[in-house]
């Protein structure tokens, strides 16, 4: 089969395998216990003469780092040792972790120091991703590979027998840059963005999968810095292949939405089903739209990755209709009105949340919610030209309106979300309950070059009244 640009084969991350299991008797419960080196390795993307290797620093030595696969209700230690030369923190995004685990940006750990951090596992089945989150450094860190799967399961989505096993694949995407000689270019200098020509899926340029016609499932991650696709899946004629939308950056959606494109910014989470049977020996091409928000193209940011499609079906496991329900998604109760304004803006030359930076602690918690409120914020892109992915810590939000360009998309009606994008000149309003834990917690754009030039504040949750 002649490849074409798809010419390397997609890396799947290892599953991280735990080291101990302590026994609580005083909960009568368990708690594993896990291990991540934080260390340099080398990757030979551009291959001949005169080509270095790129020089990156990941998770165990790998990136994306290993895959976390974790039951709800099993309660997690993973200790993150540092032998990178940089600070790093570490976030484990869409977990409600406790404030002191939730990789605060300054709560960094220096090189040979390590920190164990805990994690609940008590939400429902989602897919989250753990990746660097060290003041002023987040964008370098993750972009020369500090970021990686976690995938919580539980019964009731085991239940539905959803793709599963060789069935459901993990994709993380990210956009980059190399230097001539190979090595890869740092965006530690970029103030404005680092939109990226190389388009990596798992890792690897351009790649391309053996799939069986059937069903699978396609867990999209965009772990780009600055990078937001729209993707459609192309046959060979160049015609569209629908696919249902199952789930979001919480879980699954109340039903499958079917839909033709898949619209995905940074730090996003979309899941997808897709049918390969019409398909037997046949390529499927994913691709991503030109003019995606302002983001830069180059030749082939329009490509992504390639699905090589075999005649053979070696189990009929998930391979059914999906089911007409998902599950009850625990919407917040109604409300109006708007409790609090957010404007991510530009000024001279500086990147604010309300006119405020990250370095300016004096000023930087901008909400103080009650433990237990229902509050509707809302978000504005104060214009420019550029989008802002937003990212609340802690909570899960339903969007209730997007004005100013794009509206709420099918998809992002019957799901909860973490992350919401902000396209050029939108304003968004999102409802959380802010629970389940007092604390001092993040929200930022994951454009992470705006993050690190400090486009970030704060809001503490308190038992206490405003
Ligand atoms: Cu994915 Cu505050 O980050
Ligand atoms: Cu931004």
């Amino acid at each position: 089969v002649y490849k074409e640009i798809f010419q390397n084969e997609l890396p799947m991350p290892p599953t991280k395998e735990k080291k101990y299991t302590y026994y609580n008797s005083t909960t009568n419960s368990y708690i594993d216990y896990y291990e991540i080196e934080i260390k340099a390795f080398e990757q030979q993307v551009y291959k001949g003469a005169g080509f270095k290797p790129a020089k990156l620093v990941g998770y165990d030595g790998i990136s994306p780092g290993p895959t976390f696969r974790m039951e709800k209700g099993r309660e997690a230690v993973v200790r993150f040792v540092n032998h990178a030369e940089k600070d790093i923190s570490v976030h484990l995004h869409g977990s409600y972790s406790r404030a002191p685990f939730d990789g605060w940006a300054e709560d960094v750990t220096k090189k040979n120091q390590y920190k164990d951090y805990y994690y609940p596992n008590r939400q429902a089945a989602r897919t989250l991703w753990y990746h660097d989150h060290a003041v002023h450094h987040t964008a370098e860190n993750a972009y020369f590979g500090q970021a990686g799967f976690y995938i919580l399961h539980d019964p009731e989505e085991d239940a539905l027998q959803l793709p599963a096993g060789s069935y459901d694949l993990p994709l993380a995407l990210a956009a980059k840059q190399y230097n001539s000689d190979g090595t890869l270019f740092d965006p530690a200098s970029e103030t404005v963005s680092l939109y990226g020509d190389v388009i990596h899926v798992n890792g690897q340029p351009w790649p391309y999968k053996n799939v069986e016609p059937r069903k699978y499932r396609l867990r999209f991650l965009d772990t780009s810095i600055s990078r937001a696709f729209k993707l459609n899946f192309e046959d060979s004629k160049g015609k569209t292949v629908p696919f249902n939308v199952i789930a979001s950056d919480a879980g699954l959606l109340t039903k499958p939405v079917p839909s033709n494109n898949l619209e995905i910014s940074m730090a996003e989470r979309w899941e997808v089903v897709i049918d390969f049977s019409a398909y037997k020996g046949q390529n499927i091409t994913l691709k991503n739209a030109r003019d995606v928000q302002a983001d830069e193209d180059f030749n082939s940011t329009d490509k992504v990755m390639r699905f090589v499609v075999g005649t053979t079906v070696s189990s009929q496991a998930g391979n059914g209709d999906l089911p007409a329900k998902l599950r009850d998604v625990p919407f917040p109760p109604s409300k109006t009105g708007v409790d609090r304004h957010f404007k991510f803006e530009r000024t001279n030359g500086e990147w604010k949340v309300n006119g405020v930076t990250f370095s300016d602690i004096n000023n930087r918690i901008l909400a103080k919610p009650p433990r237990g409120a229902i509050e509707i914020w809302e978000l504005e892109n104060g214009g420019g030209g550029w989008s802002h992915p937003v990212h609340i810590h802690l909570i899960d939000f339903q969007i209730i309106s997007r004005t100013g360009g794009r509206s709420v998309l099918n998809y992002e009606k019957e799901a909860l979300k973490d992350v919401v994008l902000l396209g050029t000149s939108e304003t968004v309003r999102v409802i959380a309950r802010y629970a389940p834990w007092d604390g001092v917690y993040m929200f930022h754009c994951h454009n992470l070059i705006h993050e690190d030039h400090d486009m970030m504040a704060a809001f503490n949750v308190t038992s206490l009244a405003d």
